[in-house]
């Protein structure tokens, strides 16, 4: 298990109760903010809700305190977010990004502005940051309404793409929370790929009048076979 994650945006819908559930897994976890007085009433109400204390600090400061960092900001914000770490990142850190472009996914402006078309979230992330940066994509299709449930274990795959030294840690994280399983979803050019199921999801979701509809990939080996 990694000792210790910092999620930048750790006061949002999914990156609390992704926060939550590490520490209550026992990870030392750092809550990440634009603004410090918020990632302290984040960081309390973790503790109210867990028994477990964490770290609160501003994303710069705790994007440096730890070596594996979770990025889970809306693709709005996410190029200034990314901007702010980049200088402060630990050399070799695993960085997962969890973005959804769900503007590009559907088509809107984003998509020309960005190209997002042609990449992704997460490869546009790591174009900001150092190039020993161990860049990782998951939790895209981890719904934080699931996520909030803290008496129900999360179920589903968490599809992992990106750097393959970074991949042991972010499986590490997906394998602290019970009947999440990880599955290796290859290299970072795939998050164009895995991104968007995300907004297919959403549809689903509708459809089905649910807030938590998530991705199981048949016909794997049992791990350890
Ligand atoms: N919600 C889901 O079910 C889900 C599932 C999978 C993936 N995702 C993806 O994960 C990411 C986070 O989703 P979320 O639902 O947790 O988002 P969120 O709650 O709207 O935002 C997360 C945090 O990001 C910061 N933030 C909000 N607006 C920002 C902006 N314009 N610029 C910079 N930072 C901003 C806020 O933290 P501070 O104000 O404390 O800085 C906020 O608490 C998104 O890219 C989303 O597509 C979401």
């Amino acid at each position: 298990m990694p000792q210790r994650v910092a999620v930048v945006g750790g006061t949002g819908e999914l990156g609390f109760p992704l926060a939550c559930r590490w520490a209550q897994a026992g990870i030392e976890v750092v809550i990440g903010s634009r603004e410090q007085a918020k990632a302290e009433k984040a960081a309390a109400d973790l503790a109210e809700l867990t028994g477990k204390t964490a770290e609160p600090l501003a994303n710069p400061e705790a994007a440096a305190s730890a070596d594996v960092v979770i990025v889970t900001v809306p693709f709005s914000g996410f190029v200034p977010i990314y901007k702010s770490i980049a200088d402060s990142l630990r050399p070799g850190a695993v960085v997962i990004d969890a973005t959804v472009p769900v503007e590009a996914s559907v088509g809107g402006k984003a998509t020309h502005v960005f190209g997002i078309w042609e990449g992704s979230a997460a490869q546009l992330g790591k174009a900001f940051l150092p190039k020993n940066t161990k860049m990782c994509a998951g939790f895209h299709t981890v719904s934080a309404s699931a996520a909030r449930d803290f008496d129900v274990p999360l179920e589903g795959d968490v599809m992992v793409c990106g750097h393959k030294d970074g991949k042991p840690a972010v499986r590490e994280l997906v394998d602290a929370l019970p009947d999440l399983r990880f599955v290796d979803a290859g290299p970072l050019e795939n998050a164009r790929i895995i991104e968007p199921i995300t907004a297919l999801l959403i549809g689903i979701n509708h459809r089905y009048g649910t807030d938590r509809s998530g991705i199981h990939v048949t016909g794997l080996p049992e791990e350890g076979s």
